[in-house]
């Protein structure tokens, strides 16, 4: 058994939870996915998204139950397609509807971190090519500054785009997505547009605002590995899938430039040194072997005796040690926007979420500005194309009853924010 003591966060440390507006609100109409789950066959589990957790009208209740369980911060995403339903027209109800959600989560003691697009696009947004049509940067900039006029003195911290690169890699490359394409030179132009929107998004929102908030890209970092380390073929592979996966948007934002294999290191204008902040989702390491690629093995090649979670891939505390550190460099807070373990056992995501926490830790004491960790997720909820099937959420959730019961790990988190502590015994007891 590992000798441990008792570690404590920074004073002021944000826990809370994630959620993005079509997994949890319900009757998200309006989007791409919506659509594309009515076409049928493509959602794993046979389910759709459908009435979701009913968030959009059960939003005082999860609230009030993420200030029980200790919660002092939320984030969630505005849904384009309910703000701009057609090309160029706000929908003022819906606006005063995140109003209201945005006044709950203050008066529920939760400071809100916004996302303004998680994975969804609006049917027209869509219907013009989404992230192909050069005008996409533009377009999604202009909604940015509209919702940080309209909730500007409510939203202490924004996000642009959740995961780019997996929009790239999901939509444009293996096609599980929609549009389900599999064209590389689209996948190339897709994560060019997506680097200039995430900027003229940063600009916009500092345009519309007088305070000028800290704006913030969130980033999908696995922990890539060559499978072996001596093989030449391994370590390339990895290496132009790290480039690519987890570098492009780093040097694309630090230098103001689109890194290959995208561009040749030309200027991207505007981009260079637009965030204030970086939004780290961490999960799983990837095991990489020359033929990753064309493998079609999402997850890479796990170690024989490595742990799974219920969606197959890997758990590595160790490499939330690691990207953190990386992130570190560029100076800027983090806060880990995503984490969490789709399992079954609950016992087993409070070990999860201990042996992440200790790493984190670990990063922070030596120099990492973490400042929050909010895990993925609340309740249960709609996993994009493997439907209702992982269980993410720290509360289970029936989708027929939309009932809400806290599982043991809901608990342990929230032992943990409210001492903003961990206890030797809490590690001893979930993690042995
Ligand atoms: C992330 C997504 C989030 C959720 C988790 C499990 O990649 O941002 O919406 O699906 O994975």
């Amino acid at each position: 058994m590992a000798d441990y003591s008792d570690i404590r966060f920074p004073s002021g440390f944000y826990w809370g939870c994630a959620s993005a507006s079509h997994q949890v609100e319900g009757n998200c109409t309006k989007n791409d996915w919506w659509a594309w789950e009515q076409e049928g066959g493509h959602i794993h589990d046979g389910r759709v998204s459908g009435i979701a957790c009913d968030h959009y009208n059960r939003f005082e209740e999860d609230f009030a139950l993420a200030q029980e369980l200790g919660h002092n911060a939320h984030r969630l995403s505005i849904e384009w397609s309910r703000i701009e339903p057609e090309e160029g027209r706000w929908d003022m109800a819906e606006v005063n509807h995140y109003r209201r959600v945005m006044e709950s989560l203050h008066r529920h003691g939760l400071t809100p971190f916004v996302t303004l697009h998680h994975f969804t696009n609006p049917l027209w947004f869509r219907d013009r090519g989404a992230w192909l049509d050069p005008q996409a940067p533009d377009l999604i900039a202009r909604y940015a500054g509209f919702m940080a006029k309209e909730l500007g003195d409510l939203v202490p911290f924004w996000f642009t785009i959740n995961e780019p690169l997996v929009v790239v890699a999901e939509s444009y490359l293996m096609g599980n997505w929609p549009p389900q394409r599999q064209d590389m030179a689209e996948a190339m132009l897709a994560a060019r547009h997506l680097l200039l929107a995430h900027a003229r998004m940063y600009q916009a929102i500092k345009e519309a605002t007088t305070h000028r908030p800290p704006v913030g890209i969130v980033l999908n970092l696995p922990y890539f590995e060559p499978k072996n380390p001596d093989s030449p073929g391994d370590r390339a592979t990895c290496e132009m899938t790290d480039a690519v996966f987890n570098q492009y948007f780093l040097t694309g934002i630090d230098k103001g430039i689109f890194p290959p294999p995208v561009g040749q290191g030309e200027e991207a204008p505007g981009v260079k040194g637009a965030w204030d902040t970086i939004g780290l989702n961490y999960y799983y390491r990837i095991r990489i072997s020359e033929d990753f690629l064309t493998k079609g093995a999402e997850y890479g090649e796990p170690p024989p005796d490595a742990e799974l979670s219920s969606m197959g891939w890997e758990v590595y505390p160790e490499g939330f040690h690691h990207t953190i550190k990386r992130l570190a460099q560029y100076g800027l807070p983090i806060y880990i926007t995503e984490n969490g373990f789709p399992t079954e056992d609950d016992h087993a995501r409070g070990r999860y979420v201990l042996r992440h926490l200790w790493q984190m830790h670990r990063a922070i004491s030596e120099g990492a500005d973490v400042r929050g960790y909010l895990h993925w997720s609340f309740t249960d909820n709609f996993e994009w194309a493997e439907g209702w099937t992982p269980r993410l959420g720290i509360i289970a959730m029936e989708p027929g009853t939309l009932n809400r019961k806290p599982r043991p790990s809901a608990y342990l988190l929230r032992d943990i924010a409210r001492a903003n502590a961990i206890t030797a015994e809490q590690l001893r007891e979930h993690v042995g």
